[in-house]
């Protein structure tokens, strides 16, 4: 070994104690709320571990911070039998509902028991399975029976190990809890989702299940969902109390809340009721009732179940907050993708802590189904949920010739006839390029973050120089020069979240300018995302943009040619090709191409001397990380990847349940199979050195 390189060894055991480091202060932070390290100590320690785990991939562990979000977006998610069915609970809403439950507790059984109160987590029902304490698998509940396996999703949420603390947990159990989504984060994302002209969640239940199912991970991690977990399956522990199991789950680092007390009885369990009934207000996030369970786990058995629910446990559901107020009017809400949201506005009215004024009525089919008329007494409920929602209409209150309210047939912005996409419960505005939200919020999308990245505008001067016809197109940002900007007077985000007038002056109009200069370098892949082509989101841009190369292919690709682009699949190629069968766009294309855009991929120089330089691989099957990962991992060690397997072959890269055709066309041709550990051994060596 040179002196310039690393020892392999002293990278292994440094690869592991970064991850063992990083993981405990995720847990003190996300678990027990009681952080261990500083923001910049623990980002310090995490860019190490990223740097030694790219040089030294064969000693990632699955288990590392840096691996909770792997893999590339699935096509669906498998289907799997839960061993133990998921019941659900009996619900009451009354205390005397809750007293015939304690008799017939007591009638199941002469031993004596005490009960466990906790919260009732207003989420997703999960089903965790870990092995010799690393997270394997987990299901949704599903019907009860099977339910979806959304172990890559599970795996980017934070408060939920991936390996587990100490030793004497089982060696193969499942645990059981509830996925939530936190006010705040829900808050945050119904703002993005409404600025982005999208249909925002109802409730942060919905917003946890969407967030559960959606095909990315990535897209996963960013919604910050957080898991509490409340039953233990696990033989070991049936002779023990529940109250037990769930301090050891706390103790293997599962995050169980410090909610739950034990009561000796019923009023004690009243009493635990009554306490919450009030503090839920406080809780940054929602709950919907109390679950009650016999704390005697050993009595489980003995009490039985029905078909449906345990009878050793049962749910008080608190009762959803409601007022009467007035329907004054419906309006509507048209966002950056033409999405029209119907809003009902309401005589103001007090209810559960705020002042309610608007409710979402989410789409067109609700506004039909609640049959409205103007000036019609609603009912309006704020339950465990946050925004509230019109659960009636008091029809002895109705005037009694009033119009039914009938969804708007135009767009309030634009005046353009909407349309209604088949199988969809909502409307859409078509008139994308002359709509103002929708233009706004495609200049606003242009110069976003991930987009171009013009920070030096922001959102509301797009407004002012669109108002002021100096922004029509996004080709426009490229028009903008000094004498345009200098004086423009406009609103202005200040520190505090308030609007201020600003003016621009020099300084001002010399960074913009060099914002703009400098989104110029973005690649091909960043332009083709920012340039707001509708289902066209990062990924599936990126994925177009290495297929074609340039924006020349691309706009003589068919919706053929479109649909062999990994990622892309009937609805994105005929966007795709919607877009560039306009004039008007092929238009703005030609003003940024000439404005110095890059409309090509620049290829990353080919690796020489990487130690699989002059290799030929194929890759099949299923690995530790996507198989895009895998290749990706070949290339930058100067392998060549081809599709199938043939003579020019040098070796097949082997993951499991492999395709048998191509094991055996590597047999017959005499291709040697590597499989993964073999792999990450032979890459390995190169970058040791
Ligand atoms: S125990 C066999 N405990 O409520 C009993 N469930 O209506 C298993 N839930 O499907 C459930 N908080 O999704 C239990 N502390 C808690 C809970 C809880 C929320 C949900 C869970 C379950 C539903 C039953």
């Amino acid at each position: 070994m040179d002196l310039f390189s690393p020892d392999p060894t002293w990278a292994e055991s440094r690869i592991a104690e970064l991850t063992d480091k990083l993981n405990a202060a995720n847990h003190a932070y996300y678990v027990l709320d009681n952080p261990q390290m500083s923001d910049y100590e623990f980002d310090m320690l995490l860019a190490e571990l990223t740097a030694l785990e790219r040089d030294f991939p064969a000693y990632v562990s699955p288990h590392s911070p840096t691996q909770r979000v792997g893999g590339s977006p699935a096509k669906g998610f498998a289907t799997v039998a839960h061993t133990t069915p998921m019941l659900s609970l009996g619900n009451t809403y009354t205390k005397s509902d809750l007293i015939e439950f304690d008799a017939r507790v007591r009638r199941g059984t002469a031993e004596p028991y005490t009960y466990v109160c906790e919260l009732k987590y207003d989420g997703v029902s999960i089903s965790l399975l870990y092995e010799n304490g690393l997270l394997m698998q987990a299901v949704t509940r599903g019907d009860g029976r099977q339910g979806d396996d959304v172990t890559a999703n599970i795996r980017t949420i934070a408060s939920i190990p991936l390996k587990l603390s100490g030793n004497d947990y089982p060696a193969r159990f499942e645990i059981r809890g509830e996925v939530i989504m936190p006010h705040k984060v829900f808050y945050a994302l119904n703002a993005q989702r409404e600025q982005a002209g999208e249909v925002p969640f109802a409730n942060p239940r919905n917003a946890a299940s969407g967030s559960l199912k959606l095909l990315d991970p990535k897209q996963t991690a960013a919604r910050k969902l957080d898991c509490f977990l409340y039953f233990l399956l696990a033989e070991e522990y049936n002779g023990d109390s529940h109250l037990h199991c769930l301090e050891k789950a706390a103790g293997w680092g599962f995050k169980t809340g410090s909610f739950y007390r034990e009561c000796a009885n019923l009023d004690e369990v009243m009493a635990f009721i009554d306490e919450w009934d009030t503090k839920r207000a406080e809780l940054p996030f929602d709950i919907d009732g109390i679950v009650i369970k016999v704390n005697q786990k050993w009595l489980w058995p003995v009490l039985g179940q029905t078909v449906k629910s345990p009878r050793w446990a049962i749910a008080y559901k608190f009762k959803a907050q409601q007022v009467k107020t007035r329907l004054l009017d419906i309006g509507y809400q048209v966002g950056r993708t033409g999405a029209v949201t119907p809003v009902a506005h309401l005589e103001p009215v007090a209810l559960a802590g705020t002042v309610v004024k608007r409710a979402s009525l989410y789409n067109a089919d609700n506004v039909e189904k609640m049959d409205f008329r103007k000036g019609d007494t609603v009912l309006v409920e704020k339950g465990g949920e946050i925004i509230p929602k019109i659960v009636g209409i008091d029809l002895t209150q109705r005037e009694p010739d009033g119009e039914p309210y009938r969804f708007a047939t135009h767009c309030p912005e634009c005046g353009a006839a909407l349309v209604r996409k088949e199988g969809e419960a909502g409307y859409y505005c078509p008139n994308d390029d002359h709509c103002p939200p929708q233009i706004k919020g495609r200049l606003e999308h242009f110069i976003s973050r991930r987009a171009m990245d013009i920070n030096t505008i922001g959102e509301s001067k797009v407004e002012v120089l669109y108002e002021r016809g100096l922004l029509k197109t996004i080709a426009d940002f490229y028009a903008l020069d000094y004498q345009a900007l200098y004086g423009l007077e406009g609103g202005d985000q200040a520190q505090n979240g308030n609007r201020r007038v600003v003016t621009l002056r020099d300084r001002s109009v010399r960074n913009i300018l060099d914002g703009i200069e400098a989104s110029k370098r973005k690649p091909f892949e960043t332009v083709l995302f920012a340039m707001g082509i509708r289902y066209v989101g990062e990924v599936t841009a990126k994925s177009i943009a290495r297929h074609f190369g340039n924006i020349d292919a691309l706009k003589a690709a068919t919706v053929e040619d479109l649909l062999q682009v990994p990622d892309v699949g009937e609805i994105i190629a005929r966007s795709v090709r919607d877009y560039f069968s306009k004039p008007e766009h092929l238009e703005i294309i030609a003003r940024l191409k000439a404005a110095g855009l890059q409309f090509e991929t620049t290829r990353v120089a080919a690796v020489k001397d990487g130690v699989l330089s002059g290799t030929v691989w194929t890759v099949s099957g299923v690995f530790s990380r996507s198989r895009d990962e895998m290749k990706a991992l070949i290339e930058s060690n100067g392998g060549k990847i081809s599709s199938s397997v043939s003579r020019n072959t040098d070796y097949l890269l082997a993951g499991d349940n492999m395709g048998p055709e191509k094991r055996k066309k590597a047999l017959a041709l005499g291709v040697e199979m590597v499989d993964e550990a073999a792999f990450f051994e032979k890459i390995a060596k190169t970058t040791v050195g």
